[in-house]
């Protein structure tokens, strides 16, 4: 009898493949006949394209077809839908007008025999442009908006949370802070690229694309081509992951289904590091005024946050900063307030804790400013502020323990020997930092269907189309098909990434675990309910005369209840004596996030402790170590878990210390669109990350009581290094990344 996978560190099932190349991403897939794409960039911001020459680009070797807005062909748009379903964030086709909005708007696409045929042509074509100066002022003040807006999400009200009257809270309020924090543009940068490739067979078009979503990247295509969805199938078998920017379809998807149909060939069409600044999304940059009040003693009386975001200028993309603002402490008096300021940018989009992430940056870095003021230690601070329910909506939470998550980082971090005075620590002759910071995130479940097969070899096949991004989904399946069928995850067969399987969840918004636990342990509870059919029907059979119910099903084994599993049949044999090749059974589970009357307010909670080195003579600064703490559930594999938070706090470095897309305000490109100038956080950058899960079940959100651990890594961490930034060099930076010039001006003294 195997042991229970679940909640046991478990080794990758599809490690071995990636790590001897047999892993095939999307790009590595090739056919007969393929032709390559490569798209025209734009090389304004804003303005119009008067002429495009493309009779040389025509003439050169191999090419064949310089596609634009004359000779593509039809792309309809495609439309909202409720329900996660049909979302696409730029909803213009390509090539539908002549207007030029963002730097880097395809304009054409030449397509070749080779890919560096492609290349050059494209590098051929002549655009005339009549030009005007864009608009990618950094400085954000919100535009003309009506008090409700419409966003991907559906119309979203701007006063976007509010109780008791904050204002007059705050006026009143013995202690006051008001500032404002920025988060930059950042860029995704995974490191596959995007790529897609498409080929048409009459009337049914199939994909191979770098999707984080292949179901809704199947009715966004059945949409823009007029298909039914049952004629569209796309495939996503590994990914170099995403972070949000693969979730949905950008412009170039439908671009090479356009070339391919134009040409009755496939075409394979992967997107450049530097287009990958330009057309694939990007997190929005945000400006965040907060006001907090307090009283002496710490309790807090009124928090404002009042933010802008930039966003393209046709797009919706809501960046959410103010998602965990309403619930995350007790007070009275809250208001929580948007506004948007369009700007010649390409589509912002989801990434990794979008809105959360930016948004709790700016109140952790405002909780810590306060306890300053307060002197009271932040982490005491927030225990004194501790909410008993969702104080925003009323609502119980389904399981919190941010209480125990400060506490125990605080311990294991030693955080009770920090000395509160700017530059008071040292070691080895640096000075050291030491700042904190909570966190938390979305919880729920997406919609997913499952199947499961178990077959006459004792093997078990478990089907779902959402995907791995890289975060360990194939693993997960395999753990919870092992879980129900005895069998170990090793034998198990997980079929994901391709949407001709049972409709799966989007690889987004941590939701994607949370949502197939009930799926695939219903199609399974079915699937072994059909073998007991099989048991007691089969001639011969040792359970031939009992009734189903009679039977029970444990580690692989069928027996009848009275007898115990000691006499037991394994399933395969059962199976073979039946000459039955397999048993299947189907499973699905329902949508509960964002649902209009939830019973529970849902979310993971945690915390950061971090560490800073500070070299005032040489001005060199290090994130040196690093506690997290998480509240996020039952941590199914606690293995990929670690992975997950210790990657998001690398991304937090990055965050806090490296990462922003920087716009040319001449001609409005990105200008650091290459991974030399966008800096990141490398291995020399990453310090041992300490990673502790609570691990308290969750049992309102599905069986197992499992939440997401995605993106909830990220959140709070930027706080927590500029916090402790502070405590080293007495600077606070409120508009990342800290920047050297930003820490220079800190004194040698201390
Ligand atoms: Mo995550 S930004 O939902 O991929």
């Amino acid at each position: 009898m195997t042991t229970s996978p679940i909640g046991s560190d478990t080794l990758r099932i599809d490690g071995p493949r990636k790590v001897t190349g047999l892993a095939q991403y999307t790009s590595d897939f090739n056919f007969p006949g393929m032709l390559y794409a490569v798209p025209v960039e734009a090389i304004i911001a804003n303005g119009k394209l008067v002429a495009l020459d493309t009779a040389a680009a025509e003439k050169m070797p191999g090419v064949r077809a310089i596609f634009h807005r004359a000779n593509l062909g039809k792309i309809f748009r495609s439309t909202p839908a409720p329900g996660f379903d049909r979302v696409c964030l730029e909803r213009r086709p390509p090539f539908e007008d002549d207007v030029i909005r963002y730097y880097g708007q395809y304009i054409a696409l030449a397509v070749a025999d080779t890919f560096e045929a492609a290349k050059a042509a494209a590098d051929a074509v002549r655009a005339t442009y009549s030009k005007e100066k864009p608009n990618v002022e950094s400085r954000l003040e919100a535009g003309d908006d009506p008090d409700v807006v419409f966003t991907g999400y559906g119309p979203v009200p701007r006063l976007q949370s509010h109780r008791g009257d904050a204002a007059a809270a705050f006026d009143s309020a013995p202690v006051k802070l008001d500032e404002t924090y920025v988060t930059p543009a950042e860029t995704h940068n995974p490191l596959e690229l995007h790529s897609s490739t498409a080929m048409w067979d009459g009337e049914r078009l199939t994909l191979y694309d770098s999707t984080q979503g292949v179901v809704n990247m199947r009715s966004v295509l059945a949409q823009m081509f007029g298909l039914p969805k049952e004629n569209v199938r796309v495939i996503a078998k590994f990914l170099g992951s995403g972070f949000g920017g693969k979730l949905y379809p950008w412009t170039h998807v439908p671009l090479a289904v356009a070339a391919a149909r134009q040409l009755g060939k496939p075409v394979k069409l992967v997107v450049s590091r530097k287009m990958m600044f330009q057309t694939v999304g990007h997190r929005a940059r945000t400006q965040q005024r907060i006001r907090l009040g307090a009283t002496h003693e710490g309790k807090l009386l009124s928090l404002q946050h009042d933010y802008v975001y930039h966003l393209s200028m046709i797009d919706h993309y809501h960046e959410d900063c103010g998602e965990a603002t309403p619930f995350h402490y007790s007070v009275p008096n809250l208001r929580v307030h948007f506004g948007r300021a369009r700007r010649n940018i390409g589509a912002t989009a989801d990434m990794r804790g979008p809105g959360a992430v930016p948004g709790l940056y700016a109140t952790e870095s405002a909780m810590n400013e306060m306890a300053e003021r307060l002197k009271i230690d932040p982490v005491r601070f927030r225990l004194f502020n501790e909410p008993k329910i969702d104080e925003s909506n009323k609502l119980p939470f389904s399981s919190r323990h941010y209480v125990e998550c400060l506490n125990l980082g605080a311990e294991k971090f030693d955080w009770s020997k920090r000395t509160p005075a700017v530059g008071s620590m040292k070691q080895d002759g640096l000075t050291l930092g030491w700042g904190m910071a909570g966190a938390a995130w979305i919880a729920g479940r997406f919609a997913a269907e499952a199947n499961m097969q178990l077959r006459d070899d004792g093997s078990v096949r478990i089907a779902c189309a959402t995907q791995d991004i890289g975060t360990g989904t194939y693993t997960i399946l395999a753990q919870l098909a092992s879980q129900k069928t005895g069998v170990p995850v090793d034998k198990i067969e997980v079929d994901l990434g391709d949407s001709a399987l049972p409709d799966g969840p989007i690889s987004g918004g941590s939701l994607a675990t949370s949502s197939v636990i009930p799926a695939v342990f219903k199609a399974a509870d079915q699937a072994i309910t059909s073998l007991m059919i099989v048991a007691v029907s089969t001639p011969g059979s040792h359970f031939l005369g009992h009734k189903p119910e009679d039977l029970a099903f444990e580690g692989g084994h069928i027996f009848v209840k009275a007898e115990g599993v000691a006499k037991g049949v394994a399933f395969g044999d059962v199976l073979r004596q039946a000459n039955a090749r397999l048993v299947t059974g189907s499973g699905s589970s329902e949508q509960t996030a964002f649902a209009p009357n939830p019973k529970f307010s849902m979310h993971s909670f945690g915390c950061h402790f971090v560490e800073v080195t500070w070299q005032p003579e040489i001005a060199r600064l290090r994130v040196s170590r690093v506690v997290t703490v998480m509240d996020a559930g039952h941590i199914l594999n606690p293995l990929t878990g670690r992975n997950q938070i210790q990657g998001a706090v690398v991304m937090g470095i990055g965050m806090a210390l490296f990462e922003e897309t920087t716009y040319d305000p001449q001609n409005g490109a990105p200008i650091n669109s290459n991974l030399a100038d966008y800096i990141m956080t490398v291995n020399a950058d990453a310090p041992p990350i300490d990673v502790h899960f609570l691990d308290y079940p969750d049992k309102e959100i599905n069986e197992l009581g499992a939440r997401g651990i995605g993106e909830i890594g990220l959140a709070g961490i930027a706080a927590a290094i500029t916090d402790a930034v502070h405590h080293a060099t007495g600077v606070r930076v409120r508009e990342l990344p800290v920047k050297i010039e930003d820490i220079l001006a800190a004194p040698l003294k201390t």
